[in-house]
């Protein structure tokens, strides 16, 4: 594997190794400080972040490693007009490897048709977040003991969350996983999700409040609502606010449940829950930096190929309707799609296409 856009570029047992190899870390961060020195990291945030920008520079540094990059498009030559093709063509030269954050869905697997080095999607829009995905697998596996025969709640925005979409993809390789999904009828899963979990058997059921599934639970993994990404139709709008975890609900919950939140919180976390050893968001955000430690060792490590690996889809010229996928922030770009079996899908963002659009 040359590049992370997906959690499913990744099997069950390369998760293994690389979640033993970030407790590795954990255990002894000493016998790694030099792992990755005279590299370079290229952090390239095109969209806000403070754990996952700060847990990849604090993973690199403590590989013996440098960083560079930025923190707001703002400030790169993408506000005057850059594709983000051209600027990783730039990168190439000045980094060894990538991590990209980008406001369109589908942006990662973009910019790693055009990267010789390797590339980890840092969240692209609303689509995936695998390396909060290692991130979650870690903190459920070392808190609870296991990823198999849980069953887990989603809680908040399941329609934008891309923590959740890369969750639910990993999660439905285990034997025995059942989801619970809480969440306002607008902010429902995407239907490719849902399709995911029909695909391979694994039972699903939405609930209204978070009262009503907290008892059945095994994990709780609760996610803000994402306005950013509200379509103009949904822009104020308040969806989701009577789902907050309080002490009250939470003394409902088994005494080995863990709550997990892949963090900013916003309101949907009462402060006042912290202090339940239940409560696992902190340590859930200090696991990232060692999760994030295993990830560029490992992919650092991969023998150097300057091949790129070009996005796969056909040129049909369909256009894609999702007004966040990357063909919206970069027009000129080629409309790919992916023909299958339940219709014609973007080869960018994934969301269904209609053949007369
Ligand atoms: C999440 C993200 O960026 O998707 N945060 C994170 O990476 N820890 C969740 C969010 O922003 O709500």
């Amino acid at each position: 594997m040359k590049h992370l856009i997906n959690i499913t570029d990744l099997s069950c047992e390369k998760i293994e190794t690389l979640l033993q190899l970030a407790q590795d870390m954990k255990n002894a961060p000493e016998q790694y400080q030099d792992a990755c020195a005279h590299k370079i990291l290229a952090t390239l945030f095109f969209e806000p972040s403070t754990r996952t920008r700060l847990s990849f520079e604090s993973a690199m540094l403590s590989l013996g490693g440098r960083v560079l990059g930025f923190s707001a498009a703002a400030t790169t030559s993408a506000a005057k007009g850059e594709t983000l093709g051209d600027t990783i063509e730039m990168v190439n030269g000045y980094a060894d490897i990538i991590a990209i954050r980008h406001p369109g869905e589908g942006a990662a697997a973009l910019a790693a048709s055009h990267a010789v080095i390797p590339l980890i999607n840092a969240g692209d829009g609303g689509h995936f977040h695998p390396t909060q995905t290692l991130t979650d697998l870690f903190t459920i596996q070392s808190e609870l003991g296991t990823l198999s025969g849980l069953c887990i709640g989603l809680c908040g925005d399941l329609k934008y969350g891309r923590t959740v979409h890369s969750l639910i993809a990993a999660m439905i390789r285990y034997p025995g996983i059942r989801f619970v999904l809480i969440a306002p009828p607008e902010l429902r899963l995407p239907r490719f999700c849902e399709e995911e979990m029909e695909r391979a058997g694994v039972p699903y059921a939405y609930c209204d409040t978070i009262e009503e599934a907290v008892p059945s639970l095994d994990v709780l993994y609760m996610t803000r609502v994402q306005q950013e990404r509200f379509s103009a139709g949904e822009q104020g709008k308040r969806y989701g606010a009577h789902l907050v975890l309080t002490p009250k609900i939470l003394s409902r919950g088994k005494k080995t449940l863990r709550v997990l939140h892949p963090l900013p919180r916003v309101g949907e976390i009462e402060t006042a829950v912290d202090a339940d050893p239940r409560a696992c968001y902190f340590r859930q955000a200090h696991n990232g930096r060692y999760v994030r430690m295993a990830l560029i060792a490992s992919l650092l490590l991969c023998p150097k190929d300057n091949t790129v690996t070009p996005l796969l889809g056909q040129s049909d010229g369909i256009l894609c309707k999702n007004p966040n996928c990357i063909t919206a922030f970069e027009p000129t770009l080629p409309a790919l799609s992916v023909h299958t079996q339940n219709g014609i899908c973007c080869a960018y963002c994934d969301k269904e296409k209609s053949a007369d659009s």
